[in-house]
């Protein structure tokens, strides 16, 4: 059975203390949420990354990264390699966040080679999709992620599902506080499912979609009744150890 995957991912928060206090908290609680059809991972900032897998060391959290270049070495200043990311224990790794691709212009194309590096050297690349406003309200929605996913997976030809996360996250409802409607987002989700069983078969049921974008936990309950919500991606609502196990320890009950 697949389990469902709850991220967390900082963004640019949180230094080495305030990293601490999160896991000290986080940490305490943690035992007490059934984890056995769930899988939890959190993606701090680079700088408390190799600190919080010391933390994480004896508990079932799981680390991921926010980028990765594809190269396990080289003259890439800025740049981490996938290899260094394994060598602390880091899982899985969040490549073209939306964040990446607006505000500092990564296109299809190095998102591609990301994900094939990521791939390659053992991690689980979690690839982020979604539209902007501007595409939603032109009616682009689906065009839009199924471009993203097509060159984004392009050098992915031999799969292993449990390998591959897909991210929906439409950009207008990142840190907007304004999350799509579960049925705006199965919508997508259910189609992304389709695509993904063009490219890989049958066994594209096993790929872990999360939806992505002012995920709380009011909401987190509804987005994961939807039958192709395989779990979240959480922003600012994973930065507060109380809101994030609240968001993680729901109980998820599916439509039929
Ligand atoms: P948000 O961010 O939950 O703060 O909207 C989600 C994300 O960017 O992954």
């Amino acid at each position: 059975m697949k389990k469902y995957l709850f991220v967390g991912n900082w963004k640019m928060n949180h230094t080495l203390e305030e990293t601490r206090k999160f896991f000290e908290v986080f940490l305490e609680k943690i035992g007490e949420v059934d984890l056995s059809d769930r899988l939890i991972a959190i993606a701090p900032p680079f700088t408390s990354l190799y600190y919080a897998s010391s933390l994480v060391k004896d508990s079932p959290i799981k680390l991921c990264a926010q980028n990765a270049h594809f190269a396990d070495r080289g003259a890439f200043t800025g740049e981490i390699s996938p290899l260094m990311l394994r060598e602390i224990g880091v899982e899985y790794v969040i490549i073209g966040h939306s964040e990446r691709r607006h505000i500092f212009g990564e296109k299809d194309s190095l998102i591609a080679k990301r994900v094939e590096g990521v791939y390659k050297f053992g991690l689980t690349p979690i690839l982020c999709v979604g539209e902007t406003l501007s595409e939603r309200e032109v009616g682009q929605t689906l065009e839009v992620v199924e471009r993203q996913i097509k060159r984004g997976l392009e050098h992915i030809s031999e799969l292993l599902p449990e390998r591959l996360v897909i991210a929906y996250e439409p950009v207008w409802a990142i840190g907007t506080g304004v999350n799509a409607t579960p049925e705006q987002a199965e919508e997508v989700h259910s189609y992304l499912r389709e695509l993904l069983k063009e490219l890989y078969g049958e066994r594209a049921r096993e790929i872990r979609i999360l939806y992505g974008g002012s995920v709380t936990p009011e909401n987190v309950n509804s987005l994961m009744s939807k039958p192709n919500i395989d779990g979240v991606l959480v922003g600012g609502a994973s930065l507060d150890p109380q809101k994030f196990l609240s968001i993680v320890s729901i109980r998820v009950v599916k439509e039929v």
